[in-house]
């Protein structure tokens, strides 16, 4: 019986980890000198978090989510997004009280019941970002400058960064009414699924993927003449201070986002290189989220990245820099390797990066090993070098060869790599 993992779950094999760190630690880098904390959150939560955070109506609550219920009875939901158990966990430990303005970020898997293809897996990862506690424009637009100098340290310069501004409840009960009223005019030709969004949460059509339906949304009216001042105001501002940062960007009225959530600033970073799973970053603000989970009135804004979307861009590109050994121990005989089997211990200690073989072997394998690994040196101690109390330190790239003296041998090493 040969065992596979389940579809849509994808092992990360150690060849892939340099892209996958280099990811890592850039945006831990970034978030950093913006001034972000880490949280960890539990994959776990109860599935009503989601429902009521995310929205009943949503393809990712109605159709995606991978719930179970727990010995005692408890429905519970592995987590399709990191939002909702952020507020969850702000409001349990009243972080509030700390500080009320939080920045976060956490990093980690989310699962989602989608159909697995490219770009689109059943388990996948997120850097996620918070700004909770600010409602000015500020927070927006120095979050989306974040996102877009993260990619471009990244490398990733031909991204498209997508605005919209999703009004307050005011403005949404006007444009509700008017899309409604115009997806009423087509209602012939919707899918049946937009036939019962358009009733239900006629917002939601624009997740739709059915070619018919993106059509009629073509001439669909646009939140963007329904905005209130205010909301116009703070939409105003973000465009002009990303115009003065020089962040490029398309405003697209479509974007709507799969999550209820949503008021006001809506993102999302997208490629051209990817077909229908275009997007390797999206976000917007939810100033009421942390009020509906019963928490204070604290306005709040945030982002997720797909991390497998954006290895997936470098991969192509990234020559793996794979650092070998700075030296390999190459001993020949019991007594040599039983010595150099302590020096390697020590050189590792001592902060050098050192490999030796685990079993006996001649000396044309192990240099062959040390080869392959692309290590840097190579220190031979065969009977002759322990009798005359010295090594030869073979340098990979250059061919020389040096003796060095084997009692302090360690400190001796040390010293070849810092000259
Ligand atoms: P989202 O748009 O659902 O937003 O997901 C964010 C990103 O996660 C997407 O742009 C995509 O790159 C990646 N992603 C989503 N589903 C999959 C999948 N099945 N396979 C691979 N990658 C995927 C959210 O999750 C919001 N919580 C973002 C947010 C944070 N809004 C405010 N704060």
């Amino acid at each position: 019986m040969q065992y596979k993992a389940v579809k849509g779950f994808k092992d990360i094999l150690p060849y892939q980890m340099g892209t996958w760190n280099r990811i890592e630690s850039e945006a831990k880098r970034i978030f950093e000198l913006f001034g972000f904390n880490e949280i960890r959150i539990p994959v776990l939560e109860t599935a009503e978090l989601f429902a009521r955070g995310i929205g009943q109506d949503t393809d990712i609550v109605s159709k995606e989510m991978y719930t179970l219920e727990d010995r005692k009875g408890n429905f519970l939901a592995m987590r399709p997004e990191a939002t909702a158990s952020v507020m969850r966990a702000y409001i349990e430990h009243k972080l509030y009280n700390v500080s009320p303005l939080q920045k976060l970020f956490t990093i980690g898997p989310m699962f989602r019941y989608e159909r697995p293809q490219k770009g689109r897996r059943r388990q996948f990862h997120q850097i996620n970002v918070e700004i909770i506690g600010d409602q000015g424009p500020r927070s927006d637009s120095e979050l989306i400058f974040m996102i877009m100098y993260f990619f471009s340290s990244l490398g990733l310069n031909d991204l498209v960064l997508n605005i919209n501004s999703l009004g307050c409840l005011n403005c949404r009960g006007p444009f509700r009414a008017e899309l409604k009223s115009y997806l009423g005019r087509h209602f012939e030709q919707l899918c049946p699924d937009c036939q019962k969004r358009m009733e239900t949460n006629p917002l939601r059509v624009f997740d739709c993927k059915v070619e018919t339906c993106n059509q009629i949304l073509k001439d669909a009216p646009s939140i963007l003449d329904f905005l209130c001042s205010d909301c116009a105001r703070h939409f105003d501002s973000i465009r002009s201070y990303l115009e003065e940062l020089q962040v490029d960007f398309v405003v697209n009225s479509h974007l709507m986002r799969g999550l209820d959530y949503y008021t006001r600033t809506t993102f999302e970073v997208q490629t051209k290189e990817m077909g229908a799973q275009n997007a390797v970053a999206g976000g917007g603000r939810y100033d009421n989220l942390m009020k509906e989970f019963g928490g204070p009135d604290s306005p709040a804004i945030g982002f997720a990245i797909g991390v497998e979307r954006v290895v997936e861009l470098l991969e192509e590109n990234d020559v793996q820099k794979e650092e070998g050994p700075d030296i390999f121990l190459a001993p020949l005989g019991k007594e040599a390797e039983d010595k150099a089997f302590i020096w390697l211990q020590e050189l590792r200690k001592r902060g050098l990066k050192c490999e030796m073989e685990y079993k006996s072997l001649g000396l044309k394998a192990q240099m062959r090993h040390a080869d392959r690994l692309k290590a840097r040196k190579v220190l031979i101690v065969g009977d002759n070098e322990l009798i005359k109390g010295k090594g030869i330190v073979r340098d990979m790239i250059s061919k020389e060869q040096t003796e060095i003296p084997l009692d302090n041998v360690v400190d001796e090493l040390i010293g070849v790599f810092n000259r």
